[in-house]
């Protein structure tokens, strides 16, 4: 009797405990933390302001914090031409150590541009922590060439890009154009690793920063989506971490065939093997997906 009384409370001791734990993971989803890309900003209702309420919508009481960097719209996007990476960096990681709602931790959507930004955060901010990267589109080996102008395929394209390459890595271009500082010239790896103000740094082309890859192996999963029809980002590989081979603006090269991979700068080939990196790939150009796709393949997986 006094036995089965005893197990009697055991058991409803143990169902309170688990129902104890149900409650409290339903009622507290990890936050997530969105940047948006090049031209937008942080609330638009076309762009991330859609994928805020998709969110909102699609996990329960969630804290999702889409960033701004300045004071208003305007700042925000203005910001995301002409205010170096580097300082975005800080500003954010400032702001994420500040909100209460994140200091136990968080998941990270980068949209274009905010793909590679986040990744810096993650790489030189541990605090509050971030669990899961999901890269839209991100860049993570920058970019040579322009929007809808595939360089290889006409002319005009080859020779814009080979002007734009005269000034890019000038210091007054790289403190203050933004995308500069995420461009890399395949044909000059050189000026490149010495001038490169941002992508060079958190790429440890210029020696290895410890800290970033022990802060970068910290994430539980580091998704990156590549759009199979992209006209905007040249190479599409970046979005994947590949890029073009030293000396060609044709040819690429896969992430697992870099150097960063097979001497492991960052950790990703130790991620890799403990099966953290998550390649996703989705037809349609530039960040064109659908509400559909976004909510199968990262809410649901990455999210929750
Ligand atoms: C490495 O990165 C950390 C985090 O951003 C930074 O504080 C430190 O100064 C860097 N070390 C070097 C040698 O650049
Ligand atoms: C997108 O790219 C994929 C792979 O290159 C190709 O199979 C597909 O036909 C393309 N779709 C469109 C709509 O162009
Ligand atoms: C690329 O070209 C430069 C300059 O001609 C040369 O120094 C370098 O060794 C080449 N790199 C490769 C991988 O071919
Ligand atoms: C550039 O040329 C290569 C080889 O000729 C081709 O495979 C690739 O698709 C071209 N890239 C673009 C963006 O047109």
């Amino acid at each position: 009797m006094a036995r089965a009384l005893l197990s009697r409370r055991i058991f409803f001791s143990i169902t309170w405990i688990l129902l104890g734990l149900t409650c409290h993971t339903q009622s507290s989803p990890t936050p997530a933390v969105l940047w948006h890309g090049l031209g937008d900003s942080c609330c638009n209702p076309l762009s991330i302001g859609r994928i805020q309420k998709v969110i909102e919508s699609n996990v329960k009481g969630i804290y999702v914090r889409s960033l701004q960097i300045g004071t208003n719209f305007f700042e925000d996007t203005f910001n995301g031409y002409f205010l170096n990476a580097n300082k975005q960096i800080a500003m954010v990681c400032e702001k994420l150590a500040k909100d209460p709602k994140l200091k136990h931790g968080y998941n990270a959507v980068g949209f274009s541009q905010g793909g590679q930004f986040l990744r810096a955060v993650a790489q030189r901010c541990p605090n509050p922590p971030m669990r899961n990267f999901i890269s839209i589109g991100g860049q993570h080996q920058g970019v040579y060439g322009f929007p809808r102008c595939p360089g290889n395929s006409s002319e005009l394209c080859n020779l814009l890009r080979q002007l734009l390459n005269q000034g890019v890595y000038v210091p007054f271009i790289q403190d203050n154009v933004t995308p500069a500082e995420y461009w890399q010239d395949p044909l000059n790896k050189k000026e490149y690793k010495q001038k490169s103000v941002f992508l060079a740094d958190i790429n440890q082309e210029r020696g290895i920063n410890a800290t970033y890859k022990k802060n970068l192996m910290k994430l539980s999963k580091f998704v990156m989506v590549k759009f199979e029809n992209d006209t905007v980002v040249q190479p599409k590989a970046s979005e994947w971490f590949g890029f073009y081979k030293e000396n060609s603006t044709s040819e690429t090269f896969t992430l697992q065939q870099s150097r960063l991979y097979k001497e492991d700068w960052l950790g990703l080939k130790a991620m890799d093997h403990a099966k953290k990196l998550v390649f996703l790939k989705t037809e349609g150009d530039h960040l064109q997906f659908s509400n559909k796709w976004f909510i199968q393949n990262i809410v649901n997986p990455y999210l929750k």
